[in-house]
């Protein structure tokens, strides 16, 4: 295992140690917007792996989802949520992430993404496969869409274009053997990677949300693109995730929805 994934797995083991602590305890919540939470325990465990990615590595960048935002860099790079889940893990919900990613020329070289709750590592380098906890994981095998389990999320400006991302909902309740929605993102990769998922999309997302899921899925042999089936870039919106096999199929679903969230007309929910 080379030096940054070692550091990687310490590290998410280490604030997934504090998000588990803090489970079940009284929890102090910052709204980002209205659906959009921080707690101090984001703030402790971004805290703790920004300071050990500082100190193996001092002259890499960072980008990080709490705090001020970071530019993309070409060199070496480390993307890191200290809360996928965030939402759940308000709710002491037991289903969240650490999830730590390091990049070298625009290109993931090692990941982690560690789920206190379950104590589950999932974790990946270029070229090397993907595990969780040190035993090898590999995509699922179903051949079509009809037969397979897909799992969403819906992201922060849902209310502004919900008739927007239901179309997308919609379509593949109509198609998929059946649809879920857990709240964490890497872990949705992760699961995909894991063959628990067939697949996996979303809008809207960040790169500290994808960027380790990225790695991990296509060293358990599936395939991420954007939504044409253009290269994924976790800078972009957009992310499918799949087994490989069920992907152009999908693809070809995708082809026949809106693409410009403009398009579709705004209904904001009862409650705003
Ligand atoms: C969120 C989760 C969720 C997804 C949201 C993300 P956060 O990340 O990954 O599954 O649907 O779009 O923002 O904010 O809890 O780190």
């Amino acid at each position: 295992m080379g030096r940054e994934l070692d550091t990687a797995c310490e590290l998410a083991a280490a604030a997934g140690a504090i998000v588990a602590e803090a489970f079940g305890q009284r929890k102090e919540v910052r709204l980002k917007s209205p659906v959009d939470l921080v707690t101090q325990t984001d703030r402790e465990a971004q805290e703790l792996i920004l300071s050990g990615i500082a100190k193996a590595f001092p002259d890499h960048a960072i980008v990080a989802e709490e705090g001020a935002p970071s530019p993309r860099v070409a060199g070496p790079c480390w993307y890191v949520d200290p809360i996928d889940g965030t939402t759940n893990f308000v709710h002491d919900l037991p289903h969240c992430s650490v999830s730590i990613a390091f990049f070298d020329d625009g290109e993931p070289r090692a990941a982690a993404v560690y789920d206190p709750c379950k104590d589950e590592m999932f974790a990946a380098e270029k070229g090397a496969g993907a595990t969780m906890n040190r035993s090898p994981i590999r995509v699922s095998s179903s051949l079509r869409l009809g037969e397979s389990l897909l799992v969403t999320g819906f992201p922060y400006d849902r209310r502004d274009r919900v008739e927007f991302y239901l179309a997308y909902f919609k379509a593949f309740l109509l198609s998929a053997r059946d649809l879920r929605r857990f709240g964490s993102a890497a872990l949705d990769l992760c699961y995909v990677a894991a063959s628990r998922f067939d697949g996996f999309w979303e809008w809207g997302l960040h790169p500290w949300d994808t960027a380790a899921g990225w790695l991990i899925v296509e060293e358990a042999g599936g395939r991420v693109s954007d939504f044409d089936g253009a290269p994924f870039d976790p800078w972009l919106p957009r992310v499918l995730a799949t087994n490989g096999r069920i992907h152009e199929e999908i693809l070809a679903l995708l082809a026949t929805l809106p693409a410009d969230p403009e398009s579709v007309s705004v209904r904001r929910g009862p409650f705003v």
